[in-house]
This record gives structure tokens, sequence and C-alpha cells, in this order.
């Protein structure tokens, strides 16, 4: 237990160490563009001598504020660390590739850093341009994400998903989000263990508690809309988040209002402290070991961490009086080899994996996005609604929206056995992509792959493996059904609640944030009273 006398001081860093992290950040990025410049230019990069300059001005910058000499320097090789030094590897040329790695399909030949900043900063042209110039096979070096071989024929991608799951192991165990899902999240473990989590979790989401959910997510979706401003733009993503949040915690915890309370505020945080773009852009550089040490990070984990796990040991003590939440299915599980029940790890990491969706509610935001920018799309929706028969044209709606804005762009897996894939014999240990995003771009596939034309759903198949928003195989998303449905019961509520209108009439650029794509605006719209009920 920390001394509550330190307190006071923790209060007065934390904004320092914040406006540090936001200066590193700016540094960060001006650097780059340094390091591109030359590289453009043929320029020589950070020269040793130049090194000893920039020492010699440091330590005369930390006399002038009286910084001890070996702070300063401490401070100067951090930096060299965090930024100059990405000129050197740049500098370094390509790299000669292993034997192993010269047998991979074609990729970029830039350096593996260079490669990393393209794909943090503009990672879906990188993939349609990668495409473009080496086909529908080609292979990416990702600093603290590997070596991936894209795979952007459906073909290969209908025979990633049908590989045995013994011969497939995790794609990122250095996932960017390890420190927010943990080492034992479904997501991260490997066979058996992976398929005895996730039979524990699928009934939670599908199914009887799935269809019992409905209600709930209406009624939420009506709470959430009747709180909007009218008449003044609002950013429709942070609201779509809240309402997700408050979704996937009824699912996790059950519908116990005053213990939901403490747990919103700190799970919105640590959203917030997850998306920071300035957070993103130097965790793609210095890997995940960085966020878990980064300024505010742990602030912001730490008590939903605790709030989790005191809900769970709650449970524990108190007995499940037929409870069927995610939390009770979790404190009831045994293992199989000797009955012990989860440990507080193995908790926490299932329950964050659920906590943290983040792929629905920019779904969401892209569903009125796309909408409002197409009337005559909204009005058919709208009819159908009105006339109170089936749900076909929202489905396509749904559908089409998860097809041209894929929440995630790639999803990846460890050979454990070699394959033979996009006429390349790889060996195990290879990681390769399932490209979710320049699959559902296919002009072979999709007529005018760039438009949204949710009519093609009436009639065309959304199935594996041309339509893969969730992934696909034994590790496609557990809630898959949850959240299709979950997106339809919001968007059939605003609907019926308020009339929307675009801020602007162009619609709104692809920006990344941690989890999932969003719009760049975040959804700026203005809300008005209905002038005719969808609900009558
Ligand atoms: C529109 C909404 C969503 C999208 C597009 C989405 C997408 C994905 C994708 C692409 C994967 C990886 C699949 C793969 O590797 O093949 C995944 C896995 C997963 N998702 Fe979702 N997801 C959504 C909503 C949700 C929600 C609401 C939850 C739970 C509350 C959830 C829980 C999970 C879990 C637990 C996994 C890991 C499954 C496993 O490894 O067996 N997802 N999701």
């Amino acid at each position: 237990m920390s001394d509550p006398g330190l307190q006071r001081f923790r209060e007065r860093l934390n904004p320092i160490d914040e406006e540090i992290a936001r200066l590193l950040g700016e540094r960060f990025q001006i650097c780059r563009e340094v390091a591109e410049y030359k590289e453009e230019r043929g320029i020589p990069m950070m020269q040793p001598q130049r090194m000893a300059e920039v020492l010699d001005r440091y330590l005369a910058r930390g006399a002038e504020a009286s910084l001890p000499a070996d702070f300063t320097e401490s401070l100067f090789e951090l930096l060299i660390e965090a930024t100059c030094r990405l000129e050197d590897e740049l500098m370094e040329g390509p790299v000669a590739p292993s034997a192993a790695e010269a047998a991979l399909p074609p990729g970029p030949e830039e350096p593996e850093l260079t490669q990393s900043m393209r794909w943090a900063s503009e990672p879906l042209p990188m993939l349609e341009q990668c495409q473009q110039r080496y086909g529908d096979t080609f292979t990416l070096r990702l600093r603290h994400l590997g070596t991936w071989v894209v795979l952007a024929d459906p073909e290969d991608v209908k025979k990633v998903f049908s590989i045995d799951t013994s011969e497939l192991g995790v794609g990122m165990p250095n996932l960017a989000l390890k420190p927010v899902l943990g080492g034992h999240s479904v997501m991260l473990s490997e066979e058996p263990e992976h398929m005895v989590q996730r039979k524990l979790m699928l009934p939670r989401f599908h199914g009887e508690r799935m269809r019992e959910d409905a209600e709930m997510m209406t009624e939420l979706a009506r709470r959430e809309v009747r709180s909007w401003p009218v008449g003044e733009p609002f950013q429709l993503w942070p609201r779509m988040q809240a309402l997700t949040q408050e979704v996937v915690m009824r699912a996790v915890f059950g519908d116990d209002e005053g213990r939901l309370d403490r747990l919103r505020g700190l799970l919105t945080n640590l959203t917030e402290a997850i998306n920071d773009e300035d957070r993103l852009y130097k965790l793609a550089l210095l890997g995940p070991e960085w966020l878990e040490r980064s300024p505010g990070w742990r602030e912001a984990m730490a008590p939903v961490e605790e709030e989790v796990l005191a809900e769970a040991r709650r449970r524990r003590d108190a007995g499940q009086e037929g409870r069927r939440d995610a939390v009770s299915i979790l404190v009831e599980a045994r293992h199989e080899d000797d009955g012990s029940p989860l440990s507080d790890k193995e908790l926490r990491d299932e329950l964050l994996t659920l906590l943290t969706d983040g792929p629905t509610s920019s779904s969401l935001a892209w569903v009125f996005e796309r909408l409002l920018r197409h009337p005559d799309k909204l009005a058919r929706l709208q009819e159908e609604l009105l006339a109170g028969g089936g749900d076909e044209y929202l489905d396509a709606v749904i559908k089409e929206t998860l097809r041209l804005r894929p929440p995630v762009s790639v999803v990846v897996r460890r050979l454990l056995k070699p394959a033979s894939l996009g006429g390349f014999e790889l060996p195990a240990g290879t990681l390769i992509a399932p490209c979710v995003y320049l699959i559902h771009h296919r002009e072979d596939v999709y007529e005018n792959p760039g438009e949204f034309i949710p009519e093609r759903f009436l009639t065309q198949r959304a199935a594996v493996p041309t339509w893969i928003p969730f992934g696909g195989g034994a590790r496609r998303c557990l809630a898959a059904s949850y959240a299709e449905q979950e997106m339809k019961r919001v968007l059939r509520t605003v609907l019926e609640e308020v009339e929307l209108a675009p801020v602007e009439s162009q619609g709104e650029r692809i920006s990344r944030a941690a989890i999932a794509f969003s719009p760049a605006e975040h959804g700026l719209v203005v809300a008005k009273p209905l002038a005719t009920s969808v609900a009558q």
C-alpha cells in the first residue's frame, strides 16, 4: 500500500508528465519529417560529430537550468534512443534479409522502421499501394508486430480459415494491445486453452442469452438519444462509445446500476487513454512495453483492474443467485486439469478483453456517417422501418458498412506447420495476415467497391472469405452476432427517435484509432426532433 502523503506529489507530477509526453510526441513527429526529408533528397542522416554537438547543447541548457550533468546526459540518451536513432536506422537502408525471409513474397524494400512509420500513420493507403505493386500476396516488415505475409486473395483466405486449429497459432503475441488485454486473454492464448476459454464465453453472446439482451440494447439506445443536444453540432462516435460501453458492462456484470456507476467513469478514462493519438504513434515505434511505462497509463488502467476484480471477488463471496453474466460464468469456471478456479490475472484479462469493445462504436459511427451522405438509402431504410415488416434492408446497411469501413484491417495468425499460400511455400513460424480491408475492396467481388451500396447485400451473400469484418475460422469474433444485433437495435432506435443531419456535406476521412478505424471528425452531426415519427 503506498503512503497516502505521496498523493499530492503525484497530483503535481501528473499534468507535467502528460505535458512531457505531448512534447515528446511533437518532437517525434518533427524528427520523422526531417528523416523523411533527408531520405528523399539523399542527405546523410545524423552523423557522430552532430550527436556530440547536440549533447553539448543539452549539457549547456541543463547547466542553465541547474540540472546535474548526469541527469542531462541521461535525458539526451533517452531522446537519442527515442528519436534521433530513427534517422540512423533510415540511413542504414534496406537490411539484407535472412535466407528464410528471402523466400517470402516480395514487399516494400524500405527498412523495417520506415515501414512501421508508414503503417502507424497511413495503413490503408499502404495496403492499397502494396497490392498495386506486388499483387495479392506481399510481405510487410513491422517493428514490434513482426514480418507479415499479407493475403488479399479470397482463395488463400478461405484456406487459412479452414486450417486445423492445431496448426495455427496466435498472430500477434506482442500485439500492441497486450497491455490492455493481458497474456491470458482469449484473443492471445494458444490452443488448446484458447478453445476452452472460447467455449466458456460463446453462450453469453449467442442464442437465447443474446436475444434476451435485445430489449436492453433498445432501452439504452433510447436513453442515450434522448440525452443528445438538439440543434447544435456534436460528435456521434463518443456517444456511441458511451452507449456500447453501457451494453457491454451489462453483458459482463449484469444489470446492477449502482455497481456500474464507478466502473463507467473509469472505463471512459481508459478508452480515452487507449485512443490518445499521441500515444498511439509512440506505441507503434516504441512497442507495448513502452506503453506500460508511459505517463498516465497506469493511472488509467489500475483502477479499472481493481474495480473489475473487486466485483469478481464480491460475486465469488456472495454466490451467483442464478446470474448468467460473464463475471458469473468466469467465477464459476474451473480449470480442466486440476479443478482450480481462475486466478485474478486470468479473470482480469478475460474481463478486460470483453470490456474494451472498440469496433462496435466506431462501426456505429460509420453507419450514420455513410447513411447521412446518402439520403436515398436513408429514406429507403426509414420506409422499411415504418412499414414494420422485415429488416432486410437494415441488415444490408449494417453488412455494407462493415464491408466498406471494416474496423479491423487485418487478422494475423502464425503458421505452426508449413503451408502453400499465394503460390509461395511458407515455412512454419511465418506470420500470415488475411487482409480484411483489401478483400472487401476487390473489384472482382464487389462492383464499385469504394461506394456505399447496401442493395448489393440484398442479393449477394455476406460470408467468408469475401466478407470478413469479424475475421474467420476458430478465432472469429465470438460476439459477431451480438454486435450485429446491437448495431441493428441502435440504428433503428436512433432513427425512430431523432432526425440527424451531417454538419459537412462531404464524407469524413478514415482516421486511425487504437482498436478500430473511425471517422476523422468523429461523426459530426446535428440532431433535430422528428417531423413524423418512424415509430408510429
Ligand atoms: C462491429 C463489432 C465488432 C467487430 C467488427 C469485431 C471484430 C473482431 C475481429 C476481426 C476479431 C479477430 C478475429 C480473427 O482473428 O479472426 C475479433 C475477435 C474477438 N472479438 Fe470482436 N468484434 C466486434 C465486437 C465485439 C464485441 C461486442 C465483443 C464482446 C463484448 C467482441 C469480443 C471478441 C473476442 C472475445 C474475440 C476473440 C475471439 C477468439 O480469439 O476466439 N467483439 N473481433
